[in-house]
């Protein structure tokens, strides 16, 4: 019924508005990020723009994005489990106020969608007070398990994806990956060879992908594993990089810096999109002998050389994971084999992986200096 609501909602606002305002941040905002752009592009034609906000403090950010929607029509899905979050109630405040300014209190009323708590916490109890169309996040589900559920799955519908794929994508991932076996369960093998890099000295992992497009996607993972399991003084650090871009970057260190990482290769293995080399007659820049092959053909053997530099040069371990295809289905099946195997990973260095104690912290000694009452 949620999932319906959630297409009905999407659909009546996608007629309205140029623009969403996905307000929330960490696992309110992250995975949403990931889907979008994974699928469709970093420069998407789709007819509504998704925009991030509620996940910085930075004035420069919030004063420029509401420059930029000032002529627009736009819509804001507010997104926070706690409903308490400052940076997200920082932002939902300027731009709540910003929409009913400019459309009423009943036309903001039309625009703005809150998905928080089912009855705990300041956005529930306004939610409530100015009858806004409002989807949970269930009690069980921390932010950063939560893309599947109304936190992902309502800003993704609104940039026009198909969510019942995304939703089949996972439910396959659950059905093979529902399996005991190490040998055989791929979810399990890469939560056990992660452990045993560990073990061997290994203290940080670079999650690498060749899309930029899938940047987002690293940083959803590196929050999945960087706040499941890195508690107790254990955890191996998240780290990220898109070839071939950061290999004139990070390349150097890689192959030949300190042994303290591997690299686990998020390999795509059909692009959505593909574009041939031209021929030039000239052939000035001497790279007739790539013309008629194709880009997707380059960077794939990027990868391949890549790969072999790193690890019989470089002496770094790799570990490769593939997926045929980044569309809505291939999203959702990359989500749940992630997920498990975070859990699965995390339980086998005897870590809770489903608390993050240790994000509360810095907000204690900002909301002392800020002033906040009972600090
Ligand atoms: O995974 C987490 O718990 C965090 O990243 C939260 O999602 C983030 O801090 C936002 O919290 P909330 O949804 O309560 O605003």
């Amino acid at each position: 019924e949620e999932v319906q609501l959630m297409k009905e909602t999407a659909a009546k606002l996608r007629e309205k508005v140029d623009v969403l305002l996905v307000c929330g941040i960490g696992g309110s905002y992250l995975g949403a990020r990931a889907a979008i752009e994974a699928i469709n592009g970093l420069y998407s034609d789709d007819k509504v723009e998704i925009i991030y906000v509620g996940n910085t403090f930075s004035s420069n950010y919030i004063h420029q994005v509401a420059k930029y929607i000032e002529d627009k029509d736009f819509a804001i899905n507010v997104i926070s489990k706690s409903g308490t979050t400052t940076e997200t109630s920082i932002s939902f405040r300027i731009f709540k106020e910003m929409c009913e300014k400019k459309y009423g209190k009943e036309g903001a009323r039309e625009r703005i969608v809150a998905t928080t708590d089912r009855e705990k916490g300041a956005l529930k109890k306004l939610a409530t007070d100015e009858g806004y169309v409002t989807f949970v996040v269930p009690d069980d589900i921390g932010g950063r398990y939560s893309v599947l559920t109304a936190v992902g799955l309502f800003p993704i519908a609104m940039a026009g994806i198909d969510i019942d794929e995304m939703l089949k994508g996972a439910k396959d991932a659950m059905v093979k990956y529902n399996d005991a076996n190490i040998e055989t369960n791929d979810a399990y093998r890469y939560g056990v060879a992660r452990q045993l890099l560990n073990k061997a000295g290994y203290s940080a992992e670079m999650f690498v992908t060749y899309e930029l497009q899938l940047n987002n996607v690293a940083e959803w993972w590196k929050q999945l594993y960087g706040e499941s399991e890195g508690k107790e003084n254990k955890g191996i650090l998240p780290h990220s990089a898109v070839f071939s871009t950061d290999l004139h970057s990070l390349g150097q260190f890689i192959q030949e810096g300190s042994k303290v990482l591997y690299e686990t290769i998020f390999e795509v293995k059909n692009p959505q999109n593909d574009m041939i080399i031209p021929s030039d007659p000239d052939d000035l820049d001497g790279l007739n002998y790539l013309a008629g092959k194709s880009v997707d053909y380059v960077n794939k053997r990027a990868c391949e050389g890549t790969i072999d530099a790193h690890v019989n040069t470089g002496n770094v371990p790799n570990i490769i994971i593939s997926l045929d295809k980044m569309d809505a289905y291939g999203f959702g099946y990359m989500v749940y084999f992630f997920e498990m195997s975070c859990a699965m990973s995390v339980y086998f260095l005897g870590v809770n992986p489903f608390n993050q104690p240790g994000v509360e912290v810095y907000k204690k000694n900002m909301f002392k200096l800020l002033g906040k009452p009972g600090y």
